[in-house]
């Protein structure tokens, strides 16, 4: 039996699932905790990662792995290949006054947001490297003058399993380099121009900065570390977790997973290239060479665990609360921009209760608000993706808050589709183990594995809590 192994660097953990690289069954499985926060020494990452190896009966006798991870944090490198400073996550909006900046910086009004997504398929936010770079210039230069290498979460983990300490043996794939800011996804190249944008300093200086080598989907990077017994661990190029995520879905054109976990994700495969001046949708790629448009939401699951605690109960607990409601929560809204929010682009927002009555101030109404204030945020995302021409034939529902049974049975009423719930599992992980399998294999398309089982979810659609909401979320631009 061959064993392929997969790991999901998440924000939260990390975890690994080690399957049959023919069949896709599971053999065994291991998990570890990262630190919370937005700024994290990559240093716990490896930890939990070798904790998780541990966990998931070591890695000796598994003949290939890839790593998919937390997309877009900055894990900037200096020569010898120390990291310089903590890592900034996708999720800390520090860099927001930068990723304006730089929009401004290609033009006023539209000018900026169109030049943006032609040269590399997504107009700056908070998240994406680019704007890291430029805060790290301005307010940390010491540091900024020390970089030699950018890496991102997933391939400084993948290159630490590999050994090596050579800057120029980073690898990564083509989903993660297209949330950086700084590579075309239609074109398939880096722009240098943009790092040095960024960074404030010349092309020249700009090219000398090594950037992981963008290998194809199913490219062996490298192998393991021979010195921890690893030497013949074959490793995949991994992806960004969305994209593994879809990998592990086994999505193809036409299909659209929204994943609640800490961000909400509406991610599409899409046979071309999307560029959206507006900004709402991020043309990331694929990890399979196709290309995987992403509208992405600050306020995930957490939306649900703070209403939960809010009400002093649990998931279980708000699930029964808000569908002992009815539909509209008797006119109570949540515009749930409880972190900022990246989708609209409001980084400094907070989120607000809307339309409290007397009728509607129970926990039941305010449950059901959570639920459909979190759907309409994700709903805005896929009315984008739609309006761009991606093709939307099927909608999956993953992640954390898709177990919730108020998640399932609202989300056809507001999506005004059916839905398609899979069994809960590690896709992200999945995905990456099923890129090792498809390394092994070096057929033209991934391997076949078993679909897991899915459940559908209808219900009478309910536009009126969407354009209820569309009415509302504006109200929070100006103290955004
Ligand atoms: C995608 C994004 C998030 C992170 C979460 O653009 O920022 O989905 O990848 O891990």
């Amino acid at each position: 039996m061959t064993l392929v192994a997969g790991i999901d660097s998440s924000t939260q953990s990390c975890k690994i699932v080690i399957r049959e690289a023919e069949t896709g069954a599971l053999v065994r499985s291991g998990s570890a905790k990262h630190p919370e926060g937005t700024e994290v020494n990559p240093q716990a990452w490896w930890d939990a990662f070798l904790q998780a190896v541990e966990a998931a009966g070591g890695l000796n006798d598994v003949a290939a792995a890839a790593v998919g991870g937390q997309q877009h944090g900055l894990v900037a490198l200096d020569a010898e290949g120390e990291v310089i400073r903590d890592a900034l996550l996708w999720n800390d909006t520090r860099s927001a006054a930068a990723a304006e900046q730089l929009i401004l910086e290609y033009g006023e009004a539209e000018q900026g947001p169109a030049a943006w997504s032609r040269m590399v398929g997504s107009v700056p936010v908070a998240s994406l490297t680019v704007t890291k770079l430029r805060w790290l210039a301005d307010a940390e230069p010491q540091n900024a003058r020390r970089i030699a290498a950018v890496a991102l979460p997933h391939d400084w983990l993948t290159w630490k399993i590999s050994g090596s300490t050579d800057i120029r043996d980073l690898a990564t794939d083509r989903s993660e380099v297209s949330g950086t800011g700084y590579f075309d996804p239609a074109l398939g190249q880096y722009r240098y121009e943009l790092l040095a944008q960024a960074l404030r300093i010349s092309q020249d200086q700009a090219e000398r900065i090594v950037l992981p080598e963008v290998a194809e989907p199913s490219e062996q990077v490298g192998t393991g570390d021979a010195s921890r017994g690893w030497g013949e661990l074959v490793l995949g190029p991994g992806a960004g977790d969305n994209a593994a995520a879809s990998l592990g879905l086994g999505m193809s054109t036409g299909d659209v997973s929204i994943s609640i976990g800490t961000s909400g994700v509406v991610a599409a495969v899409s046979p071309k290239p999307i560029q959206d001046p507006t900004g709402v949708i991020a043309g990331f790629s694929s990890a399979t060479g196709e290309y995987l448009p992403l509208a992405v939401t600050l306020n995930g699951s957490r939306v649900l665990d703070g209403a939960a605690r809010m009400l002093g109960t649990d998931h279980a607990g708000l699930a029964e609360l808000a569908l002992a409601s009815e539909p509209g929560a008797n006119g109570l809204g949540l515009v749930p921009y409880l972190e900022g929010e990246r989708t609209p682009n409001f980084p400094h927002a907070t989120g607000s209760f809307v339309g409290l009555s007397l009728t509607s101030m129970n926990p039941q109404d305010v449950a059901r608000a959570s639920v459909e204030g979190l759907l309409c945020g994700l709903a805005d995302g896929l009315e984008a993706m739609t309006a761009l021409g991606v093709p939307v034939n099927s909608i999956q529902l993953i992640g954390g808050a898709a177990k919730s049974p108020a998640v399932q049975q609202i989300a056809p009423a507001i999506f005004e589709r059916e839905i398609l719930v899979p069994e809960p599992g590690e896709y992200v992980a999945d995905g990456a183990a099923r890129q090792a399998a498809w390394v092994l294999t070096g057929t033209p398309t991934p391997p076949d594995w078993t679909a897991s089982l899915v459940q559908t979810f209808t219900a009478e659609p309910a536009r009126f809590i969407r354009e209820r909401y569309a009415e509302r979320r504006h109200l929070f631009a100006e103290r955004s």
